[in-house]
């Protein structure tokens, strides 16, 4: 019988098999990741090797740099999985891979990766959205979480609010205008002359500012759920600029934090309103600028106003990783989806409700 024949056999009888072992890959960007995952929520291995400090030199990800080193990476990082979960590759039940979002040469080594790896297996290949995956990220953390929940997504490359009614039922009801919130915090740590990536570093310098700087700058979009994250971006670049053209004294660490709480007003107003609006009492943080301390805390105490709970994956599961790819890849095919074949191949956007 031909490979995708036997994969499609397979793929029906895990939909009811009581367990299933997922080995998932991850490499959209700059992170080279391998992981075993037990149906859905039991992270046996998420081996993570992060090209960060390759890319900071550069001041951020360079596409052919990045696809590089996810080929020299990817084969060890595969043989730590399986040294850390106790499995063999003749454990595994499917092979899921992030197929997109994200730099195409950069998943497109992933993609390769996986298909071959399923192949030689006999295994399905399931085609795992990375967005899909950061909201999975939250079923690693918190056991019990189930839709029908809220979810602001807050990746480096979305920006949105979406109404997760089942495990692959997905309705976007606001996502971003033009810059994702993530794009906007790395523009203006980049502007500081903090190094990449620029989210975590603006967190920490804010910590030592103050909430005092006013930016020439007034909140678009009032009133929609969507985002603008531009208008901000350029007012704070505007602000540097033109200080350092004068020559004039400022607090960088004033200005991230005048911008950050800017940046969170304008995440949080709208997510309220889309509580509201949805009467949802659960909200679900999703992606890396999730892993932001001062946005959980706000959310958190509006959850709480409004007589709801806020969930956020633990930090190491916000960033990219490949456990949150194995947890959304079960939910996947129970729902009978992302059975994919060997023409797979890697696209730069998706549609969150794809
Ligand atoms: O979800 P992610 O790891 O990758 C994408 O799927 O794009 O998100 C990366 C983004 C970057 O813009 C990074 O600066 C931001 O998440 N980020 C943060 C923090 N940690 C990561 N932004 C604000 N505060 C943080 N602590
Ligand atoms: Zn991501």
């Amino acid at each position: 019988m031909d490979y995708f024949e036997l994969a499609k056999q397979k793929f029906e009888a895990l939909r009811t098999k009581k367990d299933v072992l997922v080995l998932s890959v991850e490499s959209s960007c700059d992170e080279t990741a391998v992981a075993l995952v037990k149906n859905g929520r039991e992270v046996l291995a998420n081996i993570v090797s992060s090209q960060i400090d390759i890319h900071k030199l550069f001041g951020g990800v360079v596409p052919e740099v990045a696809s590089r080193n996810h080929i020299k990476n990817i084969t060890g990082v595969l043989n730590e999985a399986l040294a850390e979960s106790g499995k063999t590759l003749q454990d595994v039940d499917a092979v899921a891979v992030t197929y997109g979002a994200g730099l195409v040469g950069a998943l497109l080594v992933g993609v390769n990766f996986a298909k071959t790896l399923a192949y030689a297996l006999k295994v399905p290949l399931i085609a795992v959205s990375h967005v899909h995956g950061h909201i999975g990220a939250n079923y690693i953390s918190h056991k019990d979480l189930e839709p029908p929940f809220l979810c602001l997504m807050v990746s480096g490359g979305h920006t949105a609010l979406v109404q997760v009614k089942d495990f692959c039922d997905f309705h976007v009801l606001g996502s971003t205008a033009d810059d994702s919130v993530g794009e906007c915090f790395d523009k203006v740590a980049r502007v500081l002359g903090l190094s990449y990536p620029g989210g975590p570093n603006i967190e920490k310098l804010a910590r030592t500012g103050k909430n005092n700087v006013k930016f020439n700058y007034s909140c678009p979009l009032g009133g929609s759920l969507d985002f603008s994250f531009s208008g901000l971006k350029t007012a704070v670049v505007n602000f540097v600029h033109t200080k350092e053209q004068k020559n004039e004294e400022f607090s960088k660490a004033d200005v991230a934090n005048s911008f950050q709480e800017l940046a969170i007003d304008e995440l949080a107003t709208k997510t309220a309103l889309a509580l509201k609006k949805t009467g949802a009492k659960k909200l679900v943080i999703a992606g890396g600028v999730g892993a932001n301390g001062r946005l959980r805390e706000r959310l958190a105490l509006d959850c709480e106003k409004l007589g709801g709970k806020m969930y956020a994956p633990d930090l190491k599961f916000c960033t990219d990783n490949a456990a949150m790819i194995g947890s959304i890849a079960f939910y996947y095919i129970r729902a009978g989806k992302g059975l994919a074949d060997l023409t797979l191949t890697a696209v730069p956007t998706v549609r969150i409700d794809g």
